[in-house]
């Protein structure tokens, strides 16, 4: 139900190609957590850990009810996306293996355009680990896929999540209606942000001298 970024950028057929195979084949090691292509294996964690509320409840993408069928569906349908190289479902896992949360990347290769969705684990939520996880993910989407624009979405109540996103330095661009998949819409905050934004913040925080440690006269 993921919608397509507002800005609309057009890809050459030879980069759209270069997408589609980079999600179809996705560079794992270049994402520096622990994480792997969901498979049905994985339906009933999945369906565990969705099943949380304060995990799934800020998600308006996700199938409902979260249950073993829909999850293992939703899984399903993630992989025959990943095959067209237009959407990439991962799970991330803790230090015993375990699913530890999720990422879904939806991704508009004709458009060099990508969205991500996904959540952590309630007992690893608010240990502050989240605006690093997440600036990893908008660094591997625009390295590792190669999209050139990151479009994404938050509850207009997730603070947390608007904190993390403002802080990887996304523009806002106001409210926009995500369609739920029961056809019901829900109004959500709505960033951009574009590859050069990001490799340019990257290069201006390298170059910044380091900040001072302990208590300032
Ligand atoms: C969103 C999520 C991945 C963030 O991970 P996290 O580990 O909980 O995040 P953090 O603990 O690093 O907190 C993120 C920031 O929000 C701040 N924060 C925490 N609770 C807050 C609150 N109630 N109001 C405002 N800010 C809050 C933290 O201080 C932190 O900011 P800082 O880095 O400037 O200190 C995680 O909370 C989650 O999975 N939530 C449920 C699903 C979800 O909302 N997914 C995202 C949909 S867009």
């Amino acid at each position: 139900m993921s919608a397509a970024p507002r800005t609309v950028l057009t890809a050459s057929p030879e980069e759209a190609a270069a997408i589609r195979a980079a999600v179809r084949t996705p560079d794992l090691n270049l994402f520096e957590g622990r994480a792997r292509v969901a498979t049905t294996d994985d339906a009933a964690a999945l369906t565990d850990l969705l099943s949380d509320p304060a995990v799934s409840d800020p998600i308006y993408d996700l199938p409902r009810p979260i249950d073993l069928a829909n999850v293992t569906a939703w899984i399903e349908t993630a992989g025959a996306l990943r095959e067209r190289g237009e959407a990439l479902l991962l799970v991330t896992l803790d230090e015993a293996d375990a699913v530890a949360g999720y990422s879904l990347f939806t991704v508009w290769p004709e458009r060099a355009s990508a969205e991500i969705a996904g959540a952590r684990r309630a007992d690893l939520q608010g240990s502050g680990g989240g605006a690093g996880g997440a600036a990893r993910s908008f660094g591997w989407m625009f390295d590792a896929l190669g999209v050139r624009l990151i479009g994404v979405t938050a509850a207009l109540d997730n603070h947390r999540s608007a904190r993390i996103i403002a802080a990887a330095g996304f523009t806002s661009m106001g409210v926009r209606d995500c369609l739920r998949p029961d056809g019901s819409t829900r109004s959500s905050l709505y960033w951009e942000m574009t590859r050069e934004a990001w490799h340019r913040r990257i290069r201006a925080q390298r170059a910044a001298p380091p900040r001072p440690h302990g208590p300032q006269a």
